[in-house]
Order: structure tokens, then C-alpha cells, then sequence
């Protein structure tokens, strides 16, 4: 059964609620969610939002939370309170000593300890019989990335030069994913340090290549002369789950771990590192990749470094950089399995990957974002069919639908529709690097091309550059997805959205007002689609941008405000994104740097939405003018009324990383790196010192005295809950 939702026609969200559980076999993506209560919510919010007329109430019913830049807490809306729940150093077994926090923790305590900078997450429910169960809610396992470190916290005094082998290590192991079984005990979720499902991926994981890729020439290496494996998964960014039930997590900013040198190797080989930023540095003196990991001596280190220095690929580690860019599968439920880069969903930077809602008989359809400025969104569909009997099956189901399917990206039309790209069609010939002062070329010619060198291939079939695809979300109720673009500025003008480069979907480009030097797509914005028929294999789709950030300095910049963004629902920068399964309300995280925000300041937050659908707002113009530089476009943005600060966070944090238990009581949520603009001068006076207050309980209460903060602040999970405990939103409004 398909489902066409016209343009024109407003949609409410109980007709299209019923449609789809009419429908069995898409029950399963909706089950454990949107029961009646949902529906009856939803049926007064979707009208309110959906119709065209008069301007409805805002259904979130709640008072916005106020911006408290300077408050080093979590700070939620009033019927509203979080708990810490799992902390950068916690150990995760019973026999792991309390982590210190001063950096003296062993690199091989991190084992069994929660990694730093938590991010993409997934709750998933844990049945009496050790398997995944959707209708369980007070027992889970939560799987957590943790995407990155700050060094200046997880040392005694920072990062040493040259760098020591333990130092290395410990960084290793506090990168990766957590699995933890968590278990609601009075009401309060806590971490299970004695189940056997506990478990740490970290950057030393031994790892199956998967798919296309497995076995290839690209993937040989001195660890695994036939191309078949690899160590570990660095920079975690966002995350997926799949239908029967196992967790991805996925590869972002894995570029800039690598040392690499042009000497002996092939021009397409040069191309294909230039495009990824894999760093060419033949400098003997100086180390330009992060945290310099190849520099101390053995096997576990000169991995990072692919300078070629042996006979054949099978002699060095010339081509590991090939095996990084992936999703990677990993089942929590067989904490012994093996985890798996799935080569199939291409090599990108990718942010995460989002399923469609599942048909028996029909394919799975991931949808991805490539996290680089005017890079790609992407769409996978497998070439098995869904069926519902492999719910739990594990790897093996994983085997077979993420080994094997169509790889699209991108195109979006001016008129407001777009298409689906594949990416493996009329890859012959060459490409030139799309970077200005490049002068590499990238010849195809192996078929492996789309999935090893996925971005240069959807620059050949012509996909739209976007403003720096961050997460995806599926709306439960409808199958329209929706991609955060969270900024675009200019620092890298090659590339960047300059004036002349503004299109429909990517259509502004201006001057911060505050720091001087900034233009481009500076707050972001949302962009949303439904494919054609609401099928997710189609080929087409309409779009329309549903909400374009704006911060306080450019509220009244009717060219920069295309929202009609207020004092209580600006967003700027917005990045993770998660539609909720019990009442479908949207909820949308923001990362902004600092750098451009203004004088009023803010912080990074969360936001509640009800959404409406594509196409239920207004065509606009927008004049873009920069210097003698300028340029109009017209794109469509959607009607938002329904949007409301609900969470802001503490000092020098991003809000990323967002799951639910099924209940819709619980929203886990994650506070990364908290102070991480302290510098090793400074550490005794950090910036941020949550979750601890100004005694040495990291419970995330708010600090008790002036006392100036002294402890490391330690990027954490955090539960919201109502403080009645009821499900979240419900009492948004009145029904
Ligand atoms: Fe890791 Fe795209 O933020
Ligand atoms: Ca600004
Ligand atoms: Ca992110
Ligand atoms: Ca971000």
C-alpha cells in the first residue's frame, strides 16, 4: 500500500497515522509507538501546523528555556529534569577502578570504561530472553559513540611531544563505542556493570571489511595481506540502527588521523587522498595529522602513517586510509561478533544513517549525509528484500542487506524537486579534484570506484553540494526525511558558499555580524524531502527547506530570518536531529562553535518541533549580497510555528547524540566535550566543570557556591524525563 500526499493538500496527521497502521507490514517500524494517546496529540498539533489559513496556537505548551550562557548546568523547561548517566572514564565492569579524572587512568583501564565526546546513540530494548525487544523500555542496551577526546582532560597535563606509546593508547580506547546494558531501577535508569553484554569498540577493534571493498587491492595491508580486515573505527560520528536490530556507527572526520606522503604513489591514488583531506605532508620535521598517533615506535602506530615504506602494500600501511570512511555494523546482542565495515554504503565522512520505514518485500533504504562543507546526501537500498523474519538476526542478516544494493546521491532541483543520482551509473573517464588550487585528476575505471572513492564519484554524476549534511531523520508518521545542513561559512573558499555558489536548496550565503571575517551559510538550516508516491526506493522527490537557522543578531535580516525565528526558537547551526516514536515530535540539537554567535550570547540546546510536511509554506526570495557580489534565489521554506528551546547545556559543549527508550518517557541525550576550550595553563581553573558541582559529585546539580571551578568536566549521556514521569511531549498541549 502506497500513500501519495499531494503539494496542496494539508495534511493531518491522524489520516496519515491510520493509513499507515492499516497497513501491517509497516507496522514494524511503528510499533512500540504512536499509540492513541499519540494519535489524539498529534491530531489537533498536525492541524494546527498542517493547514494553510489562519496562524495556529503553538501546541508546545511549555515555556521556552532561557539562554544562561554563562550557567555551567543543563537547564530544561519547567515539569522537566535530567540525570547523569554515563560519563567520560566510567568503568563498566565491576572490577575497573573509579576513574580519577586527573589523567592518571591506565590507556588499558579504558577497556572498561565509557570513551570521551559521546555523540550518536541507540536505545535498544532488552527482552527476557537476551534479544532485542521494541516493547521493552526499562531495560536496554544503549550504545553510545564517542567521536573524539579533549587531550588536555584525559592527560595528567595534556598531550606530551613527542608523544609516548601510553598516551596513544589510552587515546585509542577513549575513542570508539560503548555498549552498556542499562536497567531503570526507582524510576532512574542506571548502568549494569555486571552484564556480560558490556562492551567497548575502540580505535585497536579488529574489524571484518565487508562488501564490495573486501578483498579489493585498496584494502591490502600489511595487517591483512588479502584485504579482508582491519584495525578500529576513529571519529564516531552520528549512528543508525537497522531493523533486526544491530547498531552502526559511523566513520566522520577519519581523514585527519592519518600521516601521508605523495612519494611513489599513483596520480589517482593522490586524487582520491586530496578529496578525502587525507593529509600529503613530506615534511620529515613536522606531523600535521591529529595527535600525531603513528609517531611512537611498533606496529599498532606506523598504522597511521601511509607513507609508503615497504616492497608492496602488503609490506606497509600505504593503503590505510582506505579502510576508514565507513559505516560499521556492530551487534550488541553477540558482544564476541565481530564488527563489520559495510563498503556497500560508500566511503564518505559519514555523519550517520537513517532507515526508512520497512515494507516486507520491498528493499531497506538507508539515508546518509557526507559531514564536509558542500558535500553530498546519499541514499542506500538494498538489493535483498525486507523480511520480517530476520528481526535478530544479527550480522548475518546484516550480511545480507548491507553487502549488496544501490548507492545514490543527491540532486536537488530548482523547481523544488529532485533526484536520486546512482552512483556506480557512467563512471568512465576522469575528475578533477573540486578544489580551486588543485591540479589532480581522479581516472575511474575500477567499479569499485563508487564505494572507495564515493565523493569524487558523485561529483562525476553531478549531485547538489549542500551545506554540510549533518543528521537525518524519518518521520515516523509520514516517511518525509528530514537533514540538518548545519553551516556553511566561507573559511575554505574552494569550496565554501560563497554568493555566487547559493542555489534553491542551498540558498544563503552572508555576513556574520559579529565576527567580522565569517560569511557563507552561517546558522544553517533544515532541509526536508518526500520521495515520490512516499516510496523509499523512488528515483524522484519534492523538497523544501523546513526551517533556516538564524541567531539573535540577525532576527530582523529578512534575507538571513526566512523562519520568522523569535527570542525563543532560534537555532543556529543545527546538527543532531531525532523524531520521537511515541508521539512523532521532532527534536532538533545544535553544535555552534562560539565563533558565530553574537554579543548576546547563547549556548547549545534543544529544540522541540512539531513539523508540518513539505510543502506547507511559502515560495520565497532571498538576495544574497556580499561586497559587489550578489545574487537572488528563490527556494520554498516551510511554515514553522511549532518550534521551543526545551534543554540548553553547559559550558563550552555541543548538544549531539539523541535516542529513546520506546516508553517515550526517557530521552537520552549527550553532553560533548564540556570545557574543551581549557588549556593545559588553565587546568586548574577549567572552563566547564560539569557534571560536577563545586564539591565533587558529578550529578550535573547546579554548583553550590562561587567557588571557582577546579574539576575536569567529562563529556556525559544525560537522561531527560518528565518529573512526573509521563511520556515526553504529551503534556505539551491540551487534548
Ligand atoms: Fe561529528 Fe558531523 O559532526
Ligand atoms: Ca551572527
Ligand atoms: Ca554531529
Ligand atoms: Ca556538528
Amino acid at each position: 500500500m502506497k500513500h501519495d500526499y499531494p503539494l496542496s493538500k494539508p495534511i493531518h496527521f491522524n489520516e496519515v497515522l491510520e493509513a499507515a497502521m492499516a497497513d501491517p507490514s509497516r507496522r514494524q517500524i511503528l510499533r512500540g509507538g504512536l499509540g492513541l494517546s499519540a494519535l489524539s496529540f498529534l491530531g489537533l498539533a498536525g492541524c494546527a501546523g498542517g493547514g494553510g489559513g489562519t496562524a495556529a496556537a503553538n501546541a508546545l505548551n511549555f515555556t521556552a528555556t532561557p539562554l544562561n550562557p554563562t550557567y555551567d548546568g543543563v537547564s530544561v523547561a519547567a515539569g522537566y529534569q535530567t540525570q547523569v548517566l554515563f560519563k567520560c572514564g566510567d568503568p563498566i565492569n565491576g572490577t575497573t577502578p573509579a576513574y580519577s579524572n586527573l589523567g592518571t587512568d591506565t590507556a588499558a583501564s579504558f577497556d572498561f570504561r565509557a570513551g570521551d565526546h559521546h555523540d550518536g546513540g541507540y536505545f535498544f530494548g532488552l527482552g527476557a530472553n537476551g534479544k532485542w525487544d521494541e516493547d521493552v523500555s526499562d531495560k536496554g542496551l544503549l550504545c553510545i559513540n564517542h567521536e573524539n577526546i579533549t587531550p588536555v582532560f584525559l592527560h595528567p597535563a595534556g598531550q606530551s611531544s613527542p608523544r609516548t606509546a601510553e598516551e596513544v593508547q589510552k587515546e585509542f580506547r577513549a575513542h570508539g563505542v560503548s555498549v552498556v546494558e542499562v536497567n531503570k531501577v526507582n524510576g532512574k535508569y542506571e548502568v549494569n556493570k555486571s552484564s556480560a553484554f558490556n562492551l567497548r569498540v575502540t580505535a585497536s577493534t579488529d574489524m571484518d571489511i565487508n562488501g564490495p571493498l573486501r578483498g579489493h587491492a585498496s584494502q591490502v595491508t600489511k595487517y591483512s595481506p588479502t584485504g579482508v580486515k582491519t584495525r578500529g573505527t576513529v571519529n564516531n560520528c552520528a549512528s543508525g540502527y537497522t531493523p533486526w536490530g544491530t547498531y552502526l556507527t559511523c566513520e566522520e572526520n577519519w581523514y585527519g588521523y592519518f600521516k601521508s606522503s605523495t612519494t611513489g604513489k599513483s596520480a589517482s591514488q593522490v586524487a582520491s587522498d586530496l578529496r578525502y583531506g587525507v593529509t600529503n605532508d613530506d615534511s620529515t620535521t613536522s606531523l600535521t595529522h591529529w595527535n600525531a598517533w603513528s609517531t611512537p615506535t611498533g606496529d599498532d602506530f606506523a598504522r597511521w602513517n601511509t607513507t609508503i615504506t615497504g616492497a608492496t602494500s602488503a609490506d606497509d600501511y600505504r593503503n590505510a586510509a582506505n579502510t576508514y570512511g565507513f559505516n560499521v555494523e556492530i551487534d550488541p546482542f553477540a558482544p564476541l561478533s565481530k564488527p563489520r565495515k559495510r563498503t556497500a554504503m560508500g566511503r564518505l565522512a559519514h555523519e550517520g544513517a537513517w532507515v526508512a520505514p520497512v515494507t516486507v518485500g520491498k528493499p531497506v533504504v538507508f539515508y546518509m549525509g557526507c559531514d564536509a562543507r558542500s558535500e553530498y546526501i546519499y541514499k542506500f537500498v538494498s538489493t535483498a528484500n525486507w523480511s520480517a523474519a530476520d528481526i535478530n538476526g544479527g550480522l548475518a542478516a546484516g550480511d545480507k542487506y548491507l553487502d549488496s544494493g544501490k548507492l545514490y546521491a543527491a540532486k536537488f532541483n530548482s523547481d523544488f524537486t529532485g533526484q536520486w543520482l546512482e552512483l556506480t551509473a557512467g563512471l568512465t573517464g576522469t575528475q578533477p579534484v573540486p578544489i580551486a588550487s588543485s591540479t589532480q585528476t581522479f581516472t575511474f575505471g575500477d567499479p569499485s570506484d563508487a564505494y572507495l572513492n564515493t565523493r569524487l564519484a558523485a561529483d562525476k554524476i553531478g549531485a547538489t553540494p549542500m551545506d554540510r549534511p549533518e543528521w537525518g531523520a524519518v518521520n515516523p508518521v509520514n516517511g518525509e526525511v528530514y537533514f540538518t545542513l548545519t553551516n556553511n561559512d566561507t573559511s575554505n573558499q574552494s569550496v565554501s558558499r560563497t554568493v555566487s555558489r547559493t542555489d534553491a536548496a542551498n540558498p544563503r550565503s552572508y555576513k556574520d555580524n559579529t565576527s567580522s571575517s565569517r560569511t557563507g551559510n552561517m546558522n544553517g538550516h533544515i532541509i526536508r524531502w518526500r520521495e515520490s508516491s512516499s516510496d523509499p526506493t523512488a528515483l524522484s522527490f519534492a523538497w523544501d527547506i523546513y526551517v533556516f537557522g538564524a541567531e539573535p543578531d540577525d532576527l530582523s535580516n529578512t534575507n538571513v530570518n526566512l523562519s520568522g525565528l523569535t527570542a525563543e526558537n532560534f537555532v543556529s547551526s543545527p546538527d543532531g536531529l531525532w523524531f520521537s516514536h511515541k508521539t512523532g515530535i521532532l527534536y532538533i540539537q545544535t553544535d555552534d562553535s562560539g565563533t558565530f554567535l553574537d554579543s548576546t550570547g547563547s549556548t547549545n540546546m534543544l529544540l522541540a518541533a512539531i513539523p508540518g510536511t513539505v510543502g506547507d509554506g511559502s515560495t520565497v526570495s532571498v538576495t544574497n549580497t556580499l561586497g559587489t557580489a550578489t545574487q537572488t534565489v528563490t527556494t520554498k521554506v516551510g511554515k514553522v510555528g511549532q518550534l521551543k528551546r526545551l534543554l540548553t547545556g553547559p559550558i563550552d559543549c555541543e548538544i549531539t547524540g539523541i535516542t529513546e527508550s520506546y516508553d517515550g518517557k526517557s530521552l537520552f541525550i549527550n553532553i560533548q566535550h564540556p570545557g574543551d576550550n581549557t588549556v593545559v595553563a588553565n587546568l586548574a581553573t577549567p572552563t566547564s566543570s560539569w557534571p560536577y558541582d563545586n564539591s565533587t559529585t558529578p550529578d550535573g546539580n547546579p554548583p553550590t557556591s562561587t567557588t571557582a571551578k577546579s574539576n575536569r568536566a567529562r563529556s556525559a549521556t544525560i537522561v531527560l524525563t518528565r518529573i512526573d514521569g509521563g511520556v515526553i511531549g504529551t503534556d505539551f498541549t491540551l487534548y
